[in-house]
């Protein structure tokens, strides 16, 4: 009897062992073996976050791509389609288009911390901010360690140039799509001066280096570019926005707006830079997200400060930069009234009494988060857009959060998900 005992003992203390051991090899070559596993992993965080977003939206998506004949769709038939009054699932499946200067790097803030709390799958490139930009193309090889990440990623949030067919390739299906812009004067003004231009046209020294190069674009161009519609001045918002390169230089405004139309169709949704909060309120509704995932912060990302950007400009310097901006131009004044008349649409449904209450918890939010010494928690009670929700110190980091810190957190937390994943299947 007691040597059965000592023999059970020591089978037991053997096993011990070996899963001790199997423990140790698979943290110490988890990385390297990592290429020659099978991906069942990944196949089944994909199975297990594909429910998460699409069964709502499935059906109006069909409806829009068999619709990709821009012509044919009548435009009642896309108001009935958008104007949704219910939504179950929140959208956790989207590429944010970033375009520089038009507030996207505080949106990106708000989309990588919803993304972080979902557990997405981010296509991320490890160059700050950059993913693909300015190519216009991106492959699953974009994305770095793709192949850990299975096939299909729901999330991009770097800089790229919007390519819908590129992009539905490596994206889950059913991806919606979100841009920004911003008016483009204020947006010209704002990128001449962050980028440097002044000094780029030798205009260091002048008083009015903005006005200068309006008074002869082309004169500044030229040194620079060869070709004049690949100039930064130029659509550049539009270009991001995935106009097609090759037809950037086209004059005709019919076809300009034709392509704006198909674009829009792509578009699930726009975010107009003049009206923020507006725009976060209709993009929560759009996406059956709550409140809580729109909070942002009330200082800006990237502010600048320099008198010489807001000069004010000559009517002969306002056409120039009209003119070489028609494309910009044409494409904001299309979703800015596209933007309005959702608003009307969401007007009978408490629209601006959401948007008030919004700004309120945004400034409370904020308030806390920048005193935040004497409570532990801020408590927002629940009201007719929201759960009852609290925020904390903890929480307040993330609101303030560099982009680029926000994505590498975002990414570590896709690596080490993979990994536990792993690990637990091989025990
Ligand atoms: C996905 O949803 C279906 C139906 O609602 C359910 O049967 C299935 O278990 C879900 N799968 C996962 C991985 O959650
Ligand atoms: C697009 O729609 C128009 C108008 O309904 C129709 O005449 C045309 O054949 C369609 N084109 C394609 C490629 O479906
Ligand atoms: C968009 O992507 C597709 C597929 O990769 C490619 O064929 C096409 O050339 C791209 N468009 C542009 C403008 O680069
Ligand atoms: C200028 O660049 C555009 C966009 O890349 C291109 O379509 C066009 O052919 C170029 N023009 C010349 C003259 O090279
Ligand atoms: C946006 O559209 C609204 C409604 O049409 C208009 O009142 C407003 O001036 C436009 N905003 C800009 C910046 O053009």
């Amino acid at each position: 009897m007691a040597e059965t005992g000592k023999v059970q003992f020591l089978w037991r203390v053997l096993l011990c062992l070996l899963t001790l051991t199997l423990l140790v090899l698979c943290v110490n070559f988890a990385g390297p073996m990592w290429d020659q596993l099978d991906m069942t992993t990944s196949k089944y965080l994909q199975k297990q976050r594909q429910n998460s977003s699409d069964a709502e939206f499935g059906r109006h998506d069909r409806l829009l791509t068999a619709a990709e004949n821009v012509t044919s769709l009548p435009s009642e038939l896309r108001t009935i389609l958008s104007s949704r009054d219910s939504c179950t699932k929140p959208v956790t499946n989207f590429v944010f288009i970033k375009v520089h200067k038009t507030g996207s790097a505080s949106t990106a803030v708000i989309l990588i911390r919803f993304a972080y709390n979902h557990h997405m799958i981010m296509c991320y490139g490890n160059r700050g901010m950059r993913l693909t930009f300015p190519r216009t193309e991106i492959y699953k090889s974009s994305c770095a360690r793709w192949k850990e990440f299975g096939d299909r990623f729901n999330f991009i949030v770097q800089h790229t140039v919007f390519n819908k067919t590129a992009m539905d390739r490596i994206m889950r299906p059913g991806t919606k799509y979100i841009g920004i812009m911003r008016e483009p004067l204020s947006h010209f003004r704002s990128q001449f001066f962050f980028f440097k231009d002044p000094r780029r046209y030798g205009l260091r020294k002048s008083r009015n280096p903005l006005g200068a190069f309006l008074d002869n674009p082309e004169r500044y161009e030229l040194k620079v570019t060869k070709n004049l519609t690949r100039s930064r001045e130029r659509n550049k918002q539009a270009f991001v926005m995935g106009f097609p390169p090759d037809l950037l230089g086209t004059q005709d405004t019919r076809l300009m707006d034709n392509v704006i139309k198909q674009l829009d169709q792509w578009y699930t949704f726009v975010i107009i830079n003049e009206y923020y909060d507006e725009s976060l309120v209709m993009l929560r509704r759009k996406l059956c997200w709550g409140l809580f995932d729109i909070l942002h912060s009330t200082k800006h990302v990237n502010k600048q400060h320099n008198r010489k950007k807001y000069v004010s400009l000559t009517n002969k310097q306002l056409q120039n930069h009209k003119r070489i901006n028609t494309i910009d131009f044409r494409m904001y004044d299309f979703f800015n009234k596209t933007f309005w008349r959702s608003v009307e649409e969401e007007t009978r449904k408490g629209f601006w009494e959401e948007v008030t209450y919004f700004k309120d918890v945004v400034k409370r939010v904020n308030t806390y988060c920048s005193k935040r010494k004497k409570e532990k928690h801020l408590q927002i009670p629940t009201s007719k857009w929201n759960k009852p929700f609290s925020v904390n110190g903890n929480f307040c980091k993330g609101l303030n959060r560099d982009p680029k810190v926000w994505g590498r957190k975002l990414f570590h937390q896709m690596v080490h998900s993979v990994k536990k994943k792993k690990k637990r299947k091989h025990l």
